[in-house]
């Protein structure tokens, strides 16, 4: 390994960028003060050593003048029963805990089932015709009676109280259905209150978590699976930050190895200063493939099949591995106004790293200690001059796992083991998650078991969240795609859209930002709609329809709710706080309601799925419900109580959709 490690040894450490200082203490998802603390109940978090920024663990995630708070508002409300707070339930966040305790109570009553077994067994209903929650009895493993008839014994017995309108026995399950004035008293006035942290929980309070996502490659293309990771790694972040994490955004850029060698060389040759700083990222990259045809074109036709200007990149990233200062200013310089440039393209998408790392960041110090490790547990066997790790032994699709090329030169697979090991020791970070496409699911899974028998005890916390593959995405030029020209020919298009309707367009002040933020959202919606590991097949059309499930229908939902509270601009916030909510007697009112209360179990659902599809759908069906309601719900011309009751919903309604927008990395638009 010596070789190897002398080269790198020489290779001129990028200094780690200066991040702790730079990590917010508070999610930034949040705009209100966040002041419950993290929580002994569920709480699933291994206190760090020298880690001692976060407020003291073994405390509640809601305070107790919140309880206090809601206690008393359940009072005011006729409700005399205890709430108790079971393992895992926060009712201050999640109106849905305080039914799940009830239900809980008084079932474990009835049937003398310990209620630790009952109030994890209460589960979704998928559509609200059967239940807002449902038991299904198997679960409470109970020998001797039949399911089925132990469901219809309870359901007959059970006391509804103020909280259930019916519980109804079907089958081996009950279906419990929440009683709607009740829920409309604790959900409206909630979310209208909690406004932008509606949905948010603490479960993940005190602890820190790494999101690596989007890691473009400098000087080549951004393409579909760069994008993929950006949209779905943003919205991971976003999520853990809603659940109470420290979030640290990581981008790890493919900035090093032979190539910017060539590169090297290539701007010499075709290089200009002005285009450099201009557009550095199409830039780079024509030089990059200008000098490689002048490299095949030598091989070619030379008689051995040498590239003079081969051999020259290969010494150019000698240099720059010996820390020679015009090499490495060079290719520092080609790093540093790529990133710029990156920076007011993530801007647009509404994402901020907190560290642009890459391969060439990757200590030294993390590769010596790394080799040594692996050397001393035996790992490595050496095969024509390669060095390797043979994973088959613990599992046959792992396979041989090349450390080290002949010629001594580490690999991606190295430095991602190295890196992890950096990244440990900065951040000392709870969980890491990795956002990279499904093609690399060996590649990740290699470096987490070598990590796993470096016997690192935090390589347990590593996730792969991974994704399939897009189709048929090119640009109108070619094949070649970056970030900045996807989201360039989306915002035309988009505008082209919305130029159609002229009445409407004439009313936008400013319809080139309406148009990027609309395209923005066809582009991410298209992308978070379906599971992740499907292929989809980019379709322009398709995603820019106002009809069917894409971005502008959420985005036009989203304006017409801003619409409906613009034009009911005589009620105030303070009446809405004050409204008679037991004017909200239709059908329609009760349902869009029930919706509106399931948005934190949605959260913590899309927690444990990992898929943005989750919130997706629960969207798309948010959204049917506010447009079938606006033929029966009328607020204009409406009695003043009336279009209170009424405002009220549409506007919980429309904060909901908002949070659950933003969640997902899209900028929800007022007007469209
Ligand atoms: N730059 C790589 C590529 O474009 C993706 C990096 C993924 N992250 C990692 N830690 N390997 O394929």
């Amino acid at each position: 390994m010596s070789r190897f490690l002398s080269r790198l040894a020489a290779r001129l450490i990028l200094p780690h960028s200066p991040l702790p200082g730079t990590i917010r203490q508070l999610p930034r998802y949040f705009s209100a003060t966040h002041s419950a603390f993290s929580n002994s109940l569920n709480s699933i978090s291994k206190p760090n050593a020298d880690f001692a920024r976060y407020p003291p663990k073994h405390t509640k995630h809601y305070t107790m003048a919140e309880l206090d708070n809601l206690i008393s508002k359940l009072k005011t409300l006729g409700i005399e029963e205890p709430l108790k707070v079971y393992p895992g339930s926060n009712p201050v966040k999640n109106p849905f805990d305080i039914f799940r305790s009830y239900i809980t109570e008084e079932l474990g009553n009835i049937s003398g089932v310990s209620k630790d077994l009952i109030y994890p067994a209460l589960e979704w209903t998928n559509t609200s015709d059967r239940g807002d929650l449902v038991i299904p009895i198997p679960r409470l493993r109970i020998k001797g009676t039949k399911p089925d008839v132990l469901a219809a014994e309870w359901a007959g017995k059970f006391n509804k109280g103020k909280y259930i309108k019916d519980a109804v026995a079907k089958g081996a399950f009950i279906q419990f259905y929440f009683n709607p004035e009740l829920l409309a008293q604790l959900v409206i006035k909630d979310v209208l209150t909690k406004k932008e942290t509606y949905g948010s929980a603490s479960l993940g309070e005190g602890q820190r978590v790494i999101v690596e996502f989007s890691s473009p490659n400098i000087a080549k293309p951004f393409h579909a699976g760069h994008l993929r990771s950006t949209i779905i790694g943003g919205f991971i972040s976003n999520l853990h930050e809603v659940l109470g994490y420290d979030v640290v955004r990581l981008n790890y850029l493919g900035d090093w190895g032979k190539q910017f060698g060539v590169l090297g060389v290539g701007f010499k040759k075709y290089g200009s200063e002005e285009l450099l700083e201009s557009d550095p990222i199409n830039h780079l990259f024509n030089v990059y493939v200008a000098i490689n045809k002048d490299i095949e074109q030598e091989k070619e036709t030379s008689p051995d099949g040498i590239s003079a200007i081969d051999e020259e990149a290969r010494t150019f990233f000698k240099k720059m591995t010996e820390g020679d200062e015009y090499a490495l200013g060079l290719w520092k310089r080609f790093r540093g106004f790529s990133i710029e440039r990156y920076k007011d393209t993530y801007a647009r998408l509404n994402i901020t790293y907190d560290s642009y790392s890459g391969e060439s960041s990757v200590s030294e110090e993390a590769m010596q200690e790394v080799s040594k490790l692996m050397n001393e547990k035996g790992l490595v066997v050496e095969d024509e001059g390669a060095k390797l790790v043979d994973l088959t032994k613990y599992n046959k699709k792992l396979g041989k796992a090349i450390i080290q090329k002949r010629d001594g030169t580490s690999l991606y697979l190295t430095r991602d083991i190295a890196g992890a090991l950096d990244r440990y020791q900065k951040y000392k970070f709870d969980k890491m998650i990795y956002v990279i496409a499904s093609q690399q699911d060996l590649h990740t899974a290699q470096f987490f078991k070598v990590l796993d028998l470096l016997e690192f005890d935090w390589a347990k916390n590593l996730q792969h969240i991974n994704f399939g593959l897009v189709q048929g995405m090119s640009t109108r030029k070619g094949t070649v795609v970056f970030l900045d020209t996807i989201l360039e020919e989306t915002k035309e298009k988009m505008h082209e859209v919305m130029k159609k309707n002229e009445a409407k367009y004439a009313q936008i002040e400013n319809p080139e930002e309406i148009a990027d933020l609309v395209g923005i959202s066809a582009i991410m919606i298209q992308d978070m709609s379906a599971k992740r590991i499907n292929n989809y097949t980019f379709n322009m059309n398709r995603m820019f329809s106002f009809e069917g499930d894409t971005g502008p229908y959420l985005q036009y939902a989203h304006s017409r709710l801003r619409s409906v509270e613009r034009n009911a601009s005589s009620i105030t916030p303070e009446d809405l706080l004050n409204a008679d909510l037991s004017l909200l007697k239709e059908e329609c009112a009760t349902e869009l309601l029930r919706v509106i209360s399931q948005y934190p179990d949605v959260i913590l659902n899309a927690y444990r799925t990992s898929e943005p599809s989750t919130v997706v759908t629960y969207l798309f069906k948010l959204t049917h419900i506010v447009s079938s309601c606006y033929d029966i719900l009328w607020v204009a011309g409406q009695e003043k109580e009336l279009a209170t009751a009424r405002l009220a919903l549409y506007s919980s309604a429309r904060q909901t959709l908002n949070n659950g927008m933003r969640l997902l990395g899209l900028t929800p638009v007022n007007r469209m």
